[in-house]
């Protein structure tokens, strides 16, 4: 029997996946082996377009029950939109320990070397208070163009379904970070929503001369050193029973494609479940 720490993952749909790939990547450098149940909201996604009241009750649905079902040793809210709004309730809320997922501006300002650095997020994530505290507490030296897109979003989608994407919504998308005046071009840009991540080929593709800063690794340590902390964990007959929980609130993907795309994030074997909150 061994002791297999399980982690509860949330996202309004496959975003919070980029989250996944880099704690399963450091978890395997570290031999360390864990379970995810990843829940994606795409019920009600996006969740940038919902108001704060609704995406808070919204939430709290989703926790409670993914709770009572599974026994997770923490929850991550992978997902900006949520965590740059509702982190401090949910944990005054619920007994477990939450880990958010917010813009990475400090790393961003500490890498750029012309302080012109880009926010790519959603439009809700981009005018959040929280982020305007960042950029004032860390990157205030710097000149910090945002730009919010939920095409992203929907492109992330498609490319994890397994659908073709197109690169000139990426082009549009990313427009506002060219300049004719070389000197005005930023050279480093957030992804400050976890479905980015998932399209950085793409991205690197239309804009190659720029740093791409996310969240991923920074959230895979704090995980880590969270469950080391921890001398629980949930009891596993043997490996072979690890099976990552998938949740969808409204439809399920094609089980082959979404499977394929899971095992290339590091996510090997996988089980996907439709469960209707409401
Ligand atoms: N992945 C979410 C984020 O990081 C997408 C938000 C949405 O559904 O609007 O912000």
């Amino acid at each position: 029997m061994v002791n297999i720490p399980s982690i509860l993952v949330i996202d309004s749909g496959v975003g919070g996946l980029s989250i996944c790939q880099s704690i399963m990547s450091t978890s395997e450098a570290n031999e360390q082996n864990l379970q995810i149940i990843y829940f994606a909201d795409d019920a009600f996604s996006p969740y940038g377009l919902l108001e704060e009241l609704e995406l808070e009750k919204r939430l709290e649905s989703i926790v409670s029950s993914m709770l009572v079902l599974h026994q997770p040793d923490l929850v991550i809210l992978a997902c900006n939109t949520v965590s740059t709004l509702l982190l401090p309730q949910l944990r005054a809320q619920f007994d477990v320990p939450f880990v958010g997922v917010v813009p990475a501006i400090k790393p961003a300002a500490k890498k750029t070397l012309t302080n012109r650095i880009g926010l790519l997020a959603t439009p809700a994530t981009v005018c959040r208070a929280y982020t305007d505290a960042l950029i004032s507490d860390y990157a205030a030296e710097c000149e910090v163009i945002r730009v919010g897109s939920n095409e992203l979003v929907t492109q992330a989608e498609a490319l994890l379904a397994g659908e073709k994407i197109s690169l000139n919504v990426i082009e549009t998308v990313l427009e506002p970070f060219i300049s004719e005046d070389i000197a005005l071009e930023v050279d480093t840009i957030v992804l400050g929503c976890t479905h980015f991540p998932l399209l950085k080929q793409q991205l690197q593709e239309v804009l190659p001369n720029v740093s791409w800063v996310d969240s991923g690794e920074a959230i895979a340590k704090r995980v880590h050193d969270l469950l080391g902390q921890m001398s629980h964990g949930h009891t596993h007959s043997s490996d072979a029973s690890l099976v990552h929980q998938i949740y969808f609130s409204e439809s399920l993907p094609d089980q082959f494609t979404f499977k394929s795309a899971l095992a290339e994030l590091g996510i090997k074997d996988s089980k996907l479940h439709l469960l209707n909150i409401s």
